[in-house]
Formats: structure tokens, sequence, C-alpha cells
């Protein structure tokens, strides 16, 4: 089939999604960068994919665009105009399918935002997901890093996924080995990447919950308050991220930008004899994470700007859009900071959003 914006393939009497031409994606990252995408296709369902993989399969130059499977722009840097195709996760939908004596499984669409998940849980008293509260972006999005917060990552609670193979044109689910979590990592940072799309997300909650207090800043706020109910928790998180971090609405940014580095305890305790004020954590499996936003605090560049983009000044690990800011200027501060990382503590850094 030619290269045309409407290919003829339905599967069904369902009217097709369109492909639309020159997308400006200013408004779907939250960086704010201003940059286009060549072709763009919201999907709002199995069908949708079905009709992309079959799109796909009669317009070979549609099938040789690069792909950015798109949720809610909140772990992206955008480099520049994107000469690929964005298939933007837009589906909706959250539900109990399961219920036992130990636990409830929930399972929601990719599209849905990650802190609406959270809310639903909670209102519906089934806790677990109170520490992620507040974290931007969708469901879809959450397996990738395997995001965490104030003490739990979110394959504690994860129980499988749906995915559609954009190579194949079929489903396949994952359970929580397959994904293959780590530390802001997973499998579809790597033999996935870009070729399969996330469609649901289902989650094991358990019936006798207890609160996850070991982040030191949020027991510090929560000192106060006996045996702090999942929507208190969820409250005191809301409330130190607020404290800290931007809210993307109002300025730019895409959450942490740097990795917290993975060390050995030796290196970590040479890094120790010299500045005695580092701040690190050892890892169960032997190695040291260093509080990357301490490292770029200590080089002096907390609260200061290269051009349109800034290191925030409550929080040296976030960058920010000071306006206007463009791919470049993201990469040309992000780098002057990893080099002086690099040459005062011997670590380097590695950026933690999904470059475009
Ligand atoms: P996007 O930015 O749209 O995409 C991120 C990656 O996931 C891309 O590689 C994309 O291709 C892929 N992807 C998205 N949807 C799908 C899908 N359906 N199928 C396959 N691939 C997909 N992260 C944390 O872990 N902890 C935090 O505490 C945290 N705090 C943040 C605070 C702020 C203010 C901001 C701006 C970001 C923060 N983040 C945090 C990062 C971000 O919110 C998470 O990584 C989030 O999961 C990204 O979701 P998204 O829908 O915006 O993904
Ligand atoms: N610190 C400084 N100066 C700074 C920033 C931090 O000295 O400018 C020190 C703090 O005092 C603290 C330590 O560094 O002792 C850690 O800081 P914080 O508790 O703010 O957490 P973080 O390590 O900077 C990580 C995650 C966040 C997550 C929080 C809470 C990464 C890369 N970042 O940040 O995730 O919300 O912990 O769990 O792991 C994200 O991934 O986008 C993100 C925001």
């Amino acid at each position: 089939m030619p290269s045309s914006l409407t290919p003829t393939v339905t599967p069904n009497s369902i009217p097709p999604p369109t492909l639309q031409p020159d997308f400006s994606l200013r408004t779907l990252n939250t960086f704010g960068i201003d940059a286009m995408a060549e072709r763009y296709l919201a999907l709002h369902s199995v069908t949708d994919l079905q009709w992309l993989h079959a799109a796909l399969q009669a317009d070979p130059v549609l099938a040789r665009l690069p792909r950015l499977i798109l949720g809610g722009g909140s772990n992206l840097v955008l480099t520049g105009d994107f000469h690929g195709l964005v298939l933007h996760s837009c589906s909706r939908g959250i539900a109990v399918i399961g219920q036992d004596d130990q636990c409830t499984l929930v399972r929601a669409a990719a599209g849905v935002g990650w802190h609406e998940l959270v809310n639903w849980t909670l209102a519906r008293q089934l806790g677990g997901l109170e520490n992620l509260s507040l974290i931007p972006g969708t469901v879809g999005a959450a397996p990738i890093q395997n995001i965490g917060a104030y003490g739990v990552e979110m394959e504690r609670y994860f129980h499988a996924l749906t995915a559609f193979d954009l190579e194949r044109g079929c489903l396949f689910t994952l359970d929580r080995a397959g994904c293959r979590f780590g530390y802001r990592d997973s499998i579809f940072k790597h033999d996935w990447r870009d070729r399969a799309v996330i469609v649901d997300v289902t989650f094991t909650l358990p019936r006798q919950w207890q609160p996850e207090l070991r982040y030191a800043e949020l027991a510090t706020v929560l000192a106060q308050t006996t045996d702090p109910t999942m929507q208190q928790v969820s409250a005191a998180v809301i409330a130190i991220r607020q404290r800290k971090l931007p809210d993307p609405a109002v300025i730019g940014n895409a959450g942490s930008f740097f990795k917290n580095p993975l060390v050995s305890r030796v290196q970590r305790d040479a890094l120790l004899a010299q500045h005695p004020a580092l701040v690190s954590h050892d890892q169960p499996d032997g190695s040291a994470k260093l509080a990357a936003g301490w490292l770029i605090d200590q080089c002096g560049w907390k609260g200061r700007a290269l051009g349109p983009v800034g290191v925030y000044h409550k929080q040296a690990l976030v960058l920010v859009n000071l306006g206007g800011a463009r791919g470049a200027d993201v990469l040309q501060l992000a780098h002057a900071i990893q080099a002086d990382v690099l040459q005062r503590f011997g670590v380097p850094l590695e950026p933690e959003p999904t470059f475009v």
C-alpha cells in the first residue's frame, strides 16, 4: 500500500484511527519541549493496535519509520523533531478482576493516569500503591522503569501485564519474572524496546495492609501519627513531593534527570573517606547506591542555569525548563553536570529519561 495517511485496512466495522501528520508534541511532554512528530496515532484499544499492525504490514514506508510509544511524556527528553511514528497510549478503564483471602487483583488500562489508579485503589481501601502517589505519567509506562518512590518499587505489587507485539501483531502476557525488573529498569528498556506496546497492567494488592515507612523522610513526617492509614501515608508522600519536586504543569521537568549511581561498597567507602557527608544506601546485592542529587549539589549546580535550562533550586537531581528550552539546551547542561561529577567524584551519571 502507498504511504497514505489513511490505510484502507480495517479489521472490522469500527472506524479506523487516523494517522496524523506533523503533530506537535509540546503539550505531550512534561519538559515542555517544542518538537514535531512526523506521524501521530492515538491508541484507544487493542483494535487500534491490530489496525496499526495491518497498516505496517501493508505500507513498507510506514513500517520503516522509527517508533516512539508515548504515555504521559513525563520521562522523555525530545532532542529534536521526531522523524517517526508516535504511538500515544490513550486507553481507559480500571477494574477489580479477582480476589481471594490474600490479595485483590486490580487491572488498569495503559492510558490511565498513574495517580488516578492510586486514588482509585485507595478509595476502595486497597492499599499498596500509596507510597507511589503523585508520580506523573500513565499505568502503561510504570513497568518500563519499574517506578519507585519512598521505599516502594512498583514490582512489589505487580502481578502481570498484557502487551501487543508490533512485529508479530499479537498480544502476549508477562509475569513479574518475565519483566526482569531492576532499579529503574525492565526488559522493556532492552529486548522489547519500541516493539511491545503495553496494553494493561494487573496489580496484586494485599488484603492485610501494612504501611511501608522505611524511607526516613516519610517516617519523620508521620512520626506523630499513630497507626497511619493508607490515605495518611498517601497524603504524607504528596506533601513531601510537593515540597521538593516542581509541578510540571507550572515548570517543565522530567523528574530525576539521572539515576542514582550504583557503585561497589569499596568505591563508596573510599569516597566516604574523602567526603564524610556523602549520602549512600547499601543494596541487597552488595553494591551501594549514591544520591546523585547530593553529588550534583556538591558540584555547586543547584539553582544554576545554562541558557534556558536550569537545575531546580530545591532538588539538584531535577533539570527544569526555564522557558523555550530545546533538546540541545537540555543535553548541554546534562553533559556539563556529568563532566563535573565525573571529575570530582569519579562517578559517571546515567540519565533516567528516554532520549528521543
Ligand atoms: P512516557 O514519558 O510517555 O514514556 C516513558 C518511557 O516509557 C518511554 O520509553 C516510552 O516509550 C515508554 N512507554 C510509555 N508508555 C508505554 C506503553 N504503553 N507501552 C510501552 N512503552 C511505553 N519516576 C519514578 O520512578 N519515581 C518518581 O518518584 C518519579 N517522580 C517524578 C516526578 C516528576 C515531577 C516527573 C515529571 C517525573 C517523575 N518520574 C518518576 C518519572 C515518570 O513520571 C515515570 O517514569 C513515569 O512512569 C513515566 O510515565 P509516562 O506515561 O509519562 O511515560
Ligand atoms: N540531596 C542533596 N541535594 C539535593 C538533592 C538531594 O543533598 O539537591 C540529598 C538529600 O538530602 C537526600 C538524598 O540526596 O539525603 C536523596 O534525595 P531524595 O530523598 O530527594 O531522593 P533522590 O534520590 O534524589 C529518588 C528518586 C525519585 C524518588 C525519590 C523518593 C531516583 C533517580 N530518584 O530521588 O524518583 O521520588 O528518591 O523515593 O531514583 C524520578 O525517578 O523521577 C524520581 C523523582
